[in-house]
């Protein structure tokens, strides 16, 4: 698995490598008849929920086959067309945030803070969370579809089980997937409408089980994922989470917000805080482009020319010449 890129992101962890891989083999796709024998979807039972169209959740990923685990935390805002992932995967933990609207997927490493700059509607990450093109331009999917892998598929109920301790109910479906060549049973389970969740929301997605074979170079290979969803609500809390932390510069990056362009004469107070050297100074600044005149009065934060007594500081940019009265 790739370690530069948020890889995968939640449902679709491990996914992407395949993809990847398959995209580039010319792949003659056709669905494994060996995978979901017994599944005959009907229409009996009741209907799997609809998701809410903003929703926050974390991930639990377990890659049965693969024997690791990774960690995820997601919001998703279909109001909006924006979404964001952190992950924590191998001991990295990276930060994605998708923009349907600029058409960017940033994603930052949280460690060393650095920032990535791609283009949605090229990028592999982008099947988290949707990539359906109506008109050419980047469309975050529907909430159901981005829990659902994407992709629209009949289901059937099968029965009430329960998970973690959690009553749900369980729905199975068969999915395909043509650009990997993959067969897979996926198992839903949601907390049935009588148990009552945090936020009191009814049918809160508990977990997913998939398990299913996927085809690279013309062999099979097995795959079993769990995906335990905890702490689902329906709403997100901070939307700082479609913000990049302070601190993080992301070259490339598409300006949404021009810098706003100051006026010809201010002044301003400001604090200034060493914290490298434990110190703490004040400064008052007056600026004038008319007469091309700029003050500063303040106290001197440590050894200075002139002594520690405040000071006056005049620059005259007529003259280029700096005057200072203390
Ligand atoms: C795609 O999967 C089918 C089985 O479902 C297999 O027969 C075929 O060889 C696979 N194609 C490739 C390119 O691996
Ligand atoms: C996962 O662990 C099992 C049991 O220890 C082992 O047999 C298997 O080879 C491991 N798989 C991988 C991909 O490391
Ligand atoms: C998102 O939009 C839907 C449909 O307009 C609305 O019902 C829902 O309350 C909105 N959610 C949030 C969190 O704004
Ligand atoms: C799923 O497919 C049905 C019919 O094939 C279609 O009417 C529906 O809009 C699709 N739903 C989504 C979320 O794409
Ligand atoms: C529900 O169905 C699953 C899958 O067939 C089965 O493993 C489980 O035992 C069933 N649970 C109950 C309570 O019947
Ligand atoms: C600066 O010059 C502009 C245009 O000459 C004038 O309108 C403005 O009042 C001046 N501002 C000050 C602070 O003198």
């Amino acid at each position: 698995m790739e370690a530069n890129s948020i890889s995968a992101l939640g449902p679709d962890i491990e996914w992407k490598c395949i993809l990847l891989i398959a995209l580039t083999a010319g792949t003659l796709a056709q669905k494994d008849t060996n995978v979901c024998v017994d599944f005959k979807p009907t229409q009996n039972g009741p209907k799997k929920p609809v998701l809410p169209t903003v929703y926050s959740v974390a991930v639990e990923c377990n890659i049965l086959n693969k024997n690791f685990t990774t960690n995820y935390h997601e919001w998703f805002d279909y109001n909006n067309s924006r979404a964001a992932v952190d992950e924590h995967d191998s001991g990295a933990r990276e930060s994605a945030i998708y923009n349907f609207i600029t058409n960017e997927l940033i994603t930052v490493d949280r460690k060393t803070k650095k920032c990535n700059v791609d283009s949605l509607s090229t990028d592999p990450n982008r099947q988290l969370f949707g990539y359906a093109t109506s008109d050419g331009k980047a469309h975050i999917y529907t909430a159901g579809g981005a829990l659902d892998f994407g992709r629209n598929f009949s289901e059937q109920w099968i029965n009430q089980t329960t998970i973690r301790g959690i009553q749900c109910n369980l729905w199975r479906s068969c999915v395909y997937w043509d650009s990997i060549n993959a067969t897979m049973v996926v198992d839903w389970y949601f907390s049935v409408s009588s148990w009552m969740t945090s936020t009191m929301m009814n049918n809160a997605p508990v977990r997913a089980h998939v398990k299913g074979r996927v085809w690279q170079f013309g062999t099979p290979r097995d795959f079993e994922h769990i995906y335990e969803f905890t702490e689902f609500r329906n709403s997100i809390d901070r939307l700082t989470v479609f913000e990049t932390r302070e601190g993080v510069f992301c070259p490339g990056r598409k300006l949404t917000k021009p810098l706003p362009i100051p006026a010809d004469y201010f002044h301003f107070q400001s604090e200034i805080i060493q914290s490298d050297v434990n110190l703490i100074g004040h400064i008052k600044e007056y600026f004038d482009k008319n007469t091309s005149l700029v003050r500063y009065d303040y106290t001197p934060m440590g050894p200075n020319t002139y002594g520690p007594d405040p000071q006056i500081q005049v620059h005259d940019f007529n003259t280029v010449i700096g005057l200072e009265h203390w």
